[in-house]
């Protein structure tokens, strides 16, 4: 089974957002899924999820938003009431992964989770898919996996595309890569780059990239939600798809080189159906950021400031506009800590 004793029982964790900054779509499958080449990046806007080991078999849930729904509607006062509506606890990604943790490893009781959501829903920002890594992270704490056990990435595969990047291949594959593509430079960065991934297939097949190592995003957030199947199956998939190429190189080296334009072909079928996109697009332009995009299949979009202070100048004046909640961002290194509490 592969477990050590068990030396905690409870566990807390910060899953972080991430941002596509480029995607491009390659074929539909006779699966229903979509190939496709993307570049994910995790930044430092978290959920926080803390988990206890119980000797009750149950598997118990217990979420909300952070700050309250009421400061979520005072912040986005034009979003649709069911924006922060939750799925029942049964349904959540968070218990699916930890039924999944459970029957996998032979783990007998159960686990208490609290789930505290701050990364929007509908976003294309990854919040579950994080929050889901992450508990299969924590339930390994607690269990005394290890948390490179190749059946957690299979349960990450089977739970969501999104799901494994969480998990992350680890710095030495960064490592190797940097070594063999950079020679020093990019491999003196290994250490702290390990946020940054190129996936492939359905979005299941990492290669860890290196992060260039000062980007600063102004991510913003419109009063509308948008469903993945629904902005995939308005989707067409381009004749001539365009090339991830530029991106497997290392970012940010001794060079500084600019990282590639950003790119996201899931933004033709958003904006069909929400004319929000355009909005927060335009308006991320309009306070002088560069190359704005969508992430993931929205509605979230964001863009590249120059400085820490340029992105939290951009977001205040932003969020001052109420075109959607917005806020600043930086890189954030993967997979998020796991700290034992008791
Ligand atoms: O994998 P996940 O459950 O996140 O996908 C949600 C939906 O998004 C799928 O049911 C599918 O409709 C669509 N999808 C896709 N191709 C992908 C990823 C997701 O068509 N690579």
């Amino acid at each position: 089974m592969g477990q050590a004793a068990v030396k905690c029982t409870v566990v807390e964790t910060h899953p972080p957002a991430k941002l596509n900054l480029y995607l491009e779509l390659l074929g539909k499958r006779a699966d229903g899924y979509h190939d496709l080449e993307t570049v994910m990046i995790a930044i430092g806007h978290r959920d926080r999820l803390r988990v206890t080991r119980t000797e009750h078999s149950s598997i118990s849930l217990e979420c909300r938003w952070s700050p309250s729904v009421a400061v979520w509607r005072q912040r986005l006062p034009s979003a649709a009431p069911d924006t922060f509506s939750l799925p029942p606890a049964a349904q959540n990604l968070v218990t699916r992964a930890l039924e999944r943790f459970r029957s996998a490893f032979g783990v007998g009781g159960g686990f208490r989770v609290e789930l505290d959501k701050r990364i929007p829903a509908g976003a294309g920002m990854g919040g579950a898919s994080s929050d889901a890594a992450s508990a299969l992270l924590a339930a390994a704490a607690l269990c005394g996996v290890e948390p490179n056990d190749p059946r957690l990435l299979e349960i990450a595969a089977d739970l969501g595309s999104d799901v494994p990047f969480f998990l992350r291949p680890r710095a030495e594959a960064v490592a190797d890569r940097a070594t063999a593509a950079d020679e020093g430079a990019a491999a003196g960065e290994c250490g702290r780059s390990t946020s940054m991934a190129l996936a492939a297939g359905r979005g299941e097949r990492l290669t860890a990239l290196i992060a260039a190592p000062k980007l600063h995003f102004v991510v913003i957030y419109p009063p509308e939600p948008l469903s993945t199947p629904r902005v995939f199956s308005h989707c067409q998939v381009p004749a001539d798809p365009q090339s991830a190429a530029g991106w497997t190189l290392p970012l940010g080296g001794k060079d500084r080189r600019e990282i590639p334009p950003l790119f996201n072909r899931l933004s033709e079928p958003a904006r069909e159906i929400s004319g929000w996109i355009e909005k927060a697009l335009r308006a991320l332009e309009g306070v002088g950021l560069r190359g704005a995009t969508m992430t993931g299949s929205g509605s979230a979009c964001f863009a590249l400031a120059d400085s820490a202070r340029a992105a939290r100048r951009a977001a205040a004046l932003l969020s001052a506009r109420r075109t959607g909640l917005c806020f600043a961002a930086v890189p954030a290194s993967l997979p998020a800590t796991i700290r034992t509490m008791t």
